[in-house]
């Protein structure tokens, strides 16, 4: 029988649940490839063992190429972790179509090209393992979150078609579902909702609110619920060495319990819920001009 490639290409290693990942699995003796755009970032798993590439997501000639790399000495990409991403957050009036094109570029296309790149030796091996980073985003979406998940929307949308599709090669999809978890994600997309809101804007107060309820999910009490990276890579290992891996994992930061809240709630009733714990634009608004 020929060899099966088992080897892990993990996107955006730099820090957070890529990192966590590349160390868990190459610590459990995987072969990893951790890849970043900012390689430098990677030198530590290089000493832990990983091997390491540059993979930007949004760059077509950086995708091709680290795969061709690992095709020309493994064979085969076995398992790929698409995990780069980020959060963009602001309300639709205030946030450029062009935060919204590079947020689904990064989220959801890069994702889904460097799959098709890796899925012909995947098909030739007849076994594969396709790991995509969702959220709870991808199942609620949350004032001030409109763009980031209509990015996870997406994610679901197309792990569900292509779970469907490469099964019969022996390719296996999975969606990871985290709640939050604690890394510089929301730090980085709360800093870029800062830089963008203008003075004057009628959802100034609003954009506070939004960044309070935000940082509350990862800070105090609530944030006693959130989860660590390596949650996430605990249940990232499992989807791997499952024998039949689960098409959903969910994972920290109350995820299970706002997805049942959602699920059981009508939207009055969602929205509703939500307006106890997000500020009105319009409100602040009059308030501001009374
Ligand atoms: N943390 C949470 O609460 C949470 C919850 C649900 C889902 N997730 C998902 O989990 C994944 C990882 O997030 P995290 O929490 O680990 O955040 P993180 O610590 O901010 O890490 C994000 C990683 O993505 C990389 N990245 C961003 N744009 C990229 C690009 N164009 N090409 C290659 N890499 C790129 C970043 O690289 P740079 O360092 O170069 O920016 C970084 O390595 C994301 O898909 C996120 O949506 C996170």
């Amino acid at each position: 029988m020929a060899l099966v490639s088992n080897v892990v290409l993990i996107t955006g290693c730099s820090t957070g649940i890529g990192r966590a990942t590349a160390e868990r699995l190459t610590r459990a003796g995987f072969d990893v490839f951790a890849t970043a755009r900012r390689p430098e970032t990677l030198e530590e798993l290089e000493g832990l063992g990983c091997r390491t590439l540059g993979l930007d997501v949004t760059d077509e000639q950086s995708m091709v190429r680290a795969v061709r790399s690992v095709v020309d000495t493994k064979g085969a990409v076995g398992v790929l972790v698409n995990n780069a991403g980020y959060g963009e957050y602001g309300p639709v009036e205030e946030s450029s179509a062009d935060a919204l094109r590079q947020q689904l570029e990064t989220n959801v296309v890069g994702m889904t090209r460097l799959t098709q790149l890796v899925l012909p030796q995947m098909r030739a091996q007849r076994w594969g393992r396709i790991i995509n980073l969702g959220s709870i985003s991808g199942k609620i979406s949350l004032p001030g979150c409109a763009y980031y998940s209509a990015s996870k929307y997406a994610v679901e949308a197309i792990s569900d078609a292509l779970r469907f599709e490469v099964r019969p090669f022996g390719v296996a999809v999975s969606l990871i579902e985290p709640g939050a978890i604690k890394t510089a994600f929301d730090e980085a997309g709360l800093a870029r909702l800062r830089a963008s809101t203008r003075e004057g804007s009628p959802y100034k107060r609003y954009n506070d609110g939004v960044a309070k309820a935000i940082s509350a999910a990862y800070e105090g009490a609530m944030g006693k619920m959130a989860g660590s990276p390596d949650d996430v890579a605990r249940v990232i290992e499992r989807a791997i060495r499952a024998r039949r891996p689960r098409s959903r994992y969910r994972v920290g930061g109350g995820a299970s319990l706002m997805l049942a809240t959602r699920k059981l709630l009508p939207d009055r009733a969602m929205d509703l819920l939500l307006r106890s714990q997000f500020p009105s634009p319009a409100r602040v608004s009059d308030e501001r001009t009374d």
